[in-house]
């Protein structure tokens, strides 16, 4: 942790030994802090208020220093059984019958950071999701103090359509020229070849893909050469929306040159912040 943050933690010394009138306070380095000194804060206030939780600072807050303070979000377990007594066990949700799936039912913030399958194929930050939480009003440009609008979505603690509908959107088969997916996918998986959509993606459409910090995007390729569910979980199998997410449009080699009218307004890059240089 020193290493990553060395530079700033140098600067929050120096404004101490510059007899900075904020020497000691804990909103002088707030976003510099590193996890065991945000561990020490025990003012209930200053913890809700405090500016990691806001931006800019929030922009560059580490998973370590959210979880200083906020441990029970990985920590927490779902209960083994429903205050009626029926068990969590026997239960089976349909996004639970996608062959990436394992082990016994968890809470949201371990299947997205800490489950085997999260670790595999993603590296999400908590503010890859959260861009604020404001204590006092979850309506973005509400008051003075406020956040930014579209920081975050009205009444929600995180913007959906920019996080949780890039990979819980429906698979966007219109743009495929294809049937729905669970009718479409018998004909093209065999025992051999045991996930259909790399029938057309792996050498011939849109082959320039996942090029962002929050996936690693050679080990989902690897994973969908012997998993049928690798790619059509993000892109479907979980679905939580009736919308698909308007994925950038990467030019990819032999595309073709006439862009489809519902391709149009697509950018042809990741968003800038998650960028990683073009392989
Ligand atoms: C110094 C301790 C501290 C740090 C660091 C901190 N938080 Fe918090 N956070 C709190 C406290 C205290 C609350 C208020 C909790 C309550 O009232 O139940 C809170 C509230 C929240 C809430 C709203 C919870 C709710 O129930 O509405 C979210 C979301 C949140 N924090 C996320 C984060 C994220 C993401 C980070 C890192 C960028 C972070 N926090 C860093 C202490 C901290
Ligand atoms: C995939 C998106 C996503 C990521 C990544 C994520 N969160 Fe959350 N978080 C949410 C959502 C959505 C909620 C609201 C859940 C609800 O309302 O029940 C939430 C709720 C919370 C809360 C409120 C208490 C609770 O459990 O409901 C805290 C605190 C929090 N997150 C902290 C964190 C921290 C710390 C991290 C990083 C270690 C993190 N989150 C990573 C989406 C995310
Ligand atoms: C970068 C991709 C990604 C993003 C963004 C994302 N998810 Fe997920 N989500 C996944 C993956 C992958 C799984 C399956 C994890 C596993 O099998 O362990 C999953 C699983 C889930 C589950 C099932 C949890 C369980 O009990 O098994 C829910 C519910 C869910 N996501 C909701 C959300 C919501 C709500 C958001 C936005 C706040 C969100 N997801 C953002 C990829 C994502
Ligand atoms: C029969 C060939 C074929 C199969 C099978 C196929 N796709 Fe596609 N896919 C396409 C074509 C063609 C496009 C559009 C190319 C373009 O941008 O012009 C596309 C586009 C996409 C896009 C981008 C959509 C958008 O709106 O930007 C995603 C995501 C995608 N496919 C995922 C999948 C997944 C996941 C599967 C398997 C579940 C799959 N595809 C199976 C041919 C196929
Ligand atoms: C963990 C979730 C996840 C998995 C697994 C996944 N994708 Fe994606 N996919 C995404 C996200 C998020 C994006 C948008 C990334 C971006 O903004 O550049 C995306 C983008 C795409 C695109 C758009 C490419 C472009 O032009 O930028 C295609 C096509 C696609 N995925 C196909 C696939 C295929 C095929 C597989 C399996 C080999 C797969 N995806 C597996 C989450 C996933």
């Amino acid at each position: 942790m020193r290493g990553i943050l060395g530079r700033p933690v140098l600067l929050a010394a120096a404004l101490l030994a510059s007899g900075g009138l904020f020497a000691g306070t804990a909103v002088t380095a707030a976003a510099q802090d590193t996890p065991s000194e945000l561990a020490k804060t025990t003012d209930y206030q200053q913890a809700r208020w405090h500016k990691l939780h806001f931006k800019p600072a929030i922009d560059t807050a580490t998973n370590e220093q959210c979880l200083a303070c906020h441990q029970e979000v990985l920590t927490g377990k779902v209960r083994e059984a429903s205050p009626a007594g029926l068990k969590a066990a026997n239960a089976e949700a349909w996004y639970q019958t996608l062959d990436t799936y394992t082990g016994s039912q968890d809470t949201f913030h371990a299947r997205h950071l800490t489950s085997a399958y999260a670790k595999q194929v993603m590296d999400l930050k908590c503010v890859f999701c959260h861009q604020g939480a404001d204590p006092r009003e979850k309506a973005p440009g509400s008051h003075a103090t406020g956040q930014e609008p579209a920081a975050f979505t009205l009444r929600k603690t995180v913007d959906p359509s920019q996080t949780c509908l890039k990979c819980h959107g429906q698979f966007p088969n219109q743009n495929m020229g294809l049937d729905p997916w669970v009718q479409v996918r018998e004909g093209l998986e065999t025992p051999e070849t045991p996930n259909g959509c790399l029938t057309c993606h792996a050498e011939q459409f849109r082959t320039v893909r996942h090029q962002v910090s929050y996936l690693k995007a050679d080990a989902i390729e690897t994973l969908a050469k012997t998993k049928a569910d690798a790619c059509y979980g993000c892109h479907g199998g979980r679905a939580w929306y009736r919308i698909s997410y308007p994925y950038p449009r990467h030019p990819w080699p032999g595309m073709d040159a006439a862009v489809p009218d519902w391709a149009k307004d697509r950018p042809s890059e990741s968003e800038a912040k998650y960028r990683l240089p073009q392989k």
